[in-house]
């Protein structure tokens, strides 16, 4: 994993929507993972100014979402798809039909459901890079802890902290319990992965993550075995690396390599 530390959560999404516009600039046709959440939405705003301005193009772009409130319908203003065409599809070029969750009504087959998200993935030739936030216990998608580190798209029960944290947005009687996620397994097949962690509430997991041991109880500890995943921290989020001056002089030398190799 490459651990890189930005001064602040508007230099992380730069960074990130710098990275999203090279990939896309060079592969058209690319398949991104996308997450919702609070910690993308610098991101996204930026991707949809650098869309405005004519320097990037989602024409050709297809997108898969982590994961989706299982019976939550997508016109639900509470649904991740609501979220996604607020806060990103509605702004962009993308074309709505090469946008996906693993959207299921409670009158559907979820392990249909389920096959049918791994199926349309690999379809479109696996995804070219996965953006990820971070679970405040350590999940990425709702891969709660204790999730199988084999795991695929799948229904999973949302833990008591995880229904907590999001119970801002549901009123008690109306928050589903229940999410279908990309499995640990299916992230970890993205040929590149953005890990994005901001704020305080972040410093712990990603300690966890970063320089614990791999647990099921730590998901997010699963990227320790994906061998080209960049961990995008700020200030807050990286306050709890014991290793911080290790993770910064690997960055220097990386940009001193680049340098001489663009030299010759
Ligand atoms: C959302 C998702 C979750 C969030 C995580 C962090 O699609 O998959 O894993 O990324 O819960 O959420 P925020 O960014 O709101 O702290």
């Amino acid at each position: 994993m490459d651990i890189m530390i930005f001064r602040s959560s508007e230099a992380v999404a730069e960074y990130a929507t710098q990275v999203i516009k090279d990939l896309i600039n060079k592969k058209p046709a690319t398949v991104l993972g996308m997450a919702t959440g609070s910690t993308p939405l610098l991101m996204y705003r930026r991707l949809i100014e650098e869309c405005r301005r004519g320097f990037l193009s989602f024409r050709e772009v297809t997108t898969f979402n982590l994961d989706e409130y299982y019976g939550v319908n997508g016109e639900d203003a509470r649904s991740y798809r609501a979220y996604m065409q607020r806060e990103f599809f509605d702004h962009i070029d993308i074309v709505p039909e090469n946008t996906h969750l693993p959207a299921c009504s409670s009158d559907q087959d979820h392990l249909d459901v389920s096959r049918n998200y791994e199926a349309l993935i690999a379809g479109k030739g696996g995804i070219d890079l996965q953006v990820l936030g971070l679970g405040q216990n350590g999940h990425i998608g709702f891969n709660e802890p204790t999730s199988s580190l084999g795991s695929r798209t799948r229904i999973k029960t949302l833990t008591q902290g995880t229904l907590n944290i999001n119970s801002q947005y549901f009123s008690s009687e109306s928050q589903p319990e229940l999410a279908i996620t990309m499995g640990i397994a299916t992230i970890l097949e993205a040929r590149q992965i953005l890990m994005i962690a901001t704020g305080a509430k972040k410093a712990e997991p990603v300690r966890q993550f970063v320089e614990g041991p791999v647990s099921t109880m730590c998901p997010a500890s699963a990227l320790q075995f994906h061998n080209n995943t960049q961990v995008l921290l700020d200030e807050d989020a990286a306050s709890l690396l014991a290793n911080r001056e290790y993770y910064e002089s690997v960055q220097v030398q990386k940009r001193q390599l680049a340098e001489q190799f663009r030299g010759i």
